[in-house]
């Protein structure tokens, strides 16, 4: 009896460890990049509206309102949609507006040409987004899940990867974090 315990043991325990709902190492990584990231845009965000032009630049132009009304809160929310339970009806939901807020973000880009005056390397990140999201949802309702994790924990890079750019001095969040 007490083999058959043992055995049985060791057969479930490495299965118990690698549930297929748990976040895999490359979405955790992209968890952490992301809270990084996500709290030097806040604070960028917050130091840009204390000093005043955040606000009127957004007013003046509504492509960049709907950039960062789209990409701020796709930071938490893909965070959430990669941390929790896959495969429920929560995870298509916020999956879902994740999805659309991505679209949206990289739509609004092509009316923003303020590193070059006109279209920028960045601007190849939005393409691969307008592909990558419909891919990775045709993924999805095809069953593909492999296929479907690997493709949006990239999109998810790429929004973080993009959000780190934003920091750098001379553009405008990076002149509110080092000014
Ligand atoms: C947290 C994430 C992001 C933040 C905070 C952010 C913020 C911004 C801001 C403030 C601008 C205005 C230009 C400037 O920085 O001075 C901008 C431009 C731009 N963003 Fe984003 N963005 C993010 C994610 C993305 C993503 C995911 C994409 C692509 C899918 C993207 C593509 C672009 C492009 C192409 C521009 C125009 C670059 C240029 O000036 O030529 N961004 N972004």
């Amino acid at each position: 009896m007490p083999d058959t315990l043992t055995a049985t043991l060791t057969q479930t325990r490495p299965a118990d460890r690698t549930s297929p709902f748990a976040p895999a190492r490359r979405e955790r990584a992209a968890l952490v990049a992301g809270a990084a990231v996500g709290a030097a845009v806040l604070l960028a965000a917050a130091r840009a509206t204390q000093a005043g032009f955040l606000l009127p630049a957004m007013s003046r132009d509504a492509w960049l309102a709907v950039h960062l009304c789209s990409v701020i809160p796709a930071l938490p929310l893909g965070a959430v949609v990669l941390l929790g339970r896959k495969g429920d009806a929560r995870h298509r939901l916020l999956g879902r507006i994740w999805a659309v807020l991505m679209l949206v973000a990289a739509l609004s880009s092509f009316g923003l040409k303020g590193l070059t005056g006109s279209f920028s390397p960045i601007h190849l990140l939005s393409i691969l987004v307008l592909v990558s999201v419909p891919r990775g949802v045709v993924q999805a309702v095809r069953g593909n899940i492999a296929a479907h994790r690997r493709t949006m924990t990239f999109v998810y890079f790429g929004l973080v990867g993009a959000g780190a750019f934003t920091m750098l001095p001379g553009r405008l969040l990076g002149l509110a974090l080092f000014h």
